[in-house]
């Protein structure tokens, strides 16, 4: 892909902000990863040697920082259902110095839009000084960890400019799909087997365009709850906590305001004495299992003063809810609905009269330990 790169990708044309050109790039960048990664039999296509390598490891390890790092906490959600390989997520800079115990035959995926990040790279070197096997994902082709791991899968992403990053976490997202697909068909896995991933993905393309299409509705509810807060908290309960531990991660490094991901069913166990009157709490609601129960914290805390803003999928929404998504494959959930609080963020810093592009003491890609 680098190599047909144009113009178009790295300028911001009448975008004011790169974020806000990033957020629009998803949908085609869903589809692009269907033509880069399955055949028109919607058959995944991944180099044979990583699929039988990862088949082959009783144990995958994602390692990554940042953004990587929470889209990795969904890709475990994916390896695991249609591969049933367990999988850890780690934070680079703490498995680096504090490695946990191995599995016999264990299988490194890095994550790293960048590939550059020296807290991943820094495991990268001891797991190869080990002589265990690893994948890179990554946006950047020929990056040092593309380089230095055994095997690479390029996001194709795009160039992504902002610090803050979207595209890139959705396109991981993905494309850890797909490697789940490939992986769990070659074990036969049923699950896997009837799960149509080239047309899921372009569904999730379509519903990412309708949520963009209703920014103006977001860019009214951000004016109402986040001009002058101090600080706001997301919650939801498996992957919807995987969204919520990105999404406040995008609204607190580039509008500054404090802003938390917690466990919904946590939240009695200590955090919901942070809630005062007004205290901003965005619910994220996409798992059938869940729900009810995350429908009753959020209970809890509106009785506390809390300001609610619930983004739910249509099935499961209620008329009340703030931001309602339409439904998509249950496993691809995050997908979609991490793209309202990617506009969120972009709006409350907007709001906040800060620069979008380039928050403070932050830096795209950190090439130090
Ligand atoms: C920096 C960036 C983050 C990014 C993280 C990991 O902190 O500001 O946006 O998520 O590095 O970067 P990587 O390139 O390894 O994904």
């Amino acid at each position: 892909y680098e190599a047909q790169l144009d113009l178009s990708d790295i300028e911001k044309g009448t975008y004011p902000y790169y974020m806000l050109k990033e957020i629009d790039d998803q949908p085609a960048v869903m589809r692009r990863i269907v033509q880069e990664y399955t055949n028109t039999l919607g058959e995944t296509i991944i180099d044979e040697k990583i699929i039988e390598t990862i088949t082959a490891s009783d144990r995958i390890y994602i390692v990554a920082c940042g953004t990587s790092y929470n889209a990795g906490w969904v890709g475990k959600a994916l390896l695991e259902k249609m591969t049933n390989i367990p999988v850890e997520v780690h934070l680079s800079s703490e498995f680096g110095y504090n490695m946990p115990l191995l599995s016999e035959k264990p299988f490194f995926i890095f994550l790293s839009q960048s590939g550059e990040t020296a807290d991943s790279r820094q495991v990268l070197v001891q797991v190869n000084e080990q002589g265990f096997s690893s994948l890179t994902l990554t946006n950047v082709v020929g990056s040092t960890l593309s380089r230095e791991a055994d095997y690479t899968l390029l996001l194709h992403a795009g160039p992504e400019i902002a610090v803050a990053s979207t595209k890139a976490y959705t396109a991981q997202i993905a494309v850890l799909a797909v490697l789940a697909k490939a992986v769990g068909d070659n074990k036969r896995n049923q699950f896997s087997l009837d799960f149509d991933i080239a047309h899921e993905l372009s569904v999730i393309a379509a519903v990412i365009e309708t949520i963009i299409d209703e920014k103006m509705l977001i860019s009214q509810l951000v004016e109402e709850y986040l001009t002058t807060t101090r600080n706001a908290f997301y919650i939801g309960r498996g992957v919807d906590y995987y969204v919520s531990m990105e999404a406040s991660l995008k609204l607190k490094e580039i509008s500054y305001i404090q802003a938390e991901g917690f466990a919904a069913g946590e939240l009695k166990h200590g955090t919901i004495a942070l809630v005062e009157e007004g205290t901003p709490v965005f619910g994220i609601i996409t798992d059938k299992k869940t729900a009810a129960h995350t429908r009753g914290n959020l209970k809890e805390v509106e009785s506390r003063g809390a300001h609610n803003f619930v983004i739910a999928l249509a099935s499961l929404s209620k008329e009340t809810d703030q931001f309602i998504i339409p439904d998509v494959h249950p496993l691809l959930t995050p997908l979609v609905s991490v793209v309202p609080t990617q506009l969120i963020a972009y709006f409350a810093t907007l709001q906040r009269g800060y620069d979008v592009d380039k928050p403070r003491n932050l830096a795209k890609s950190v090439t130090v330990e």
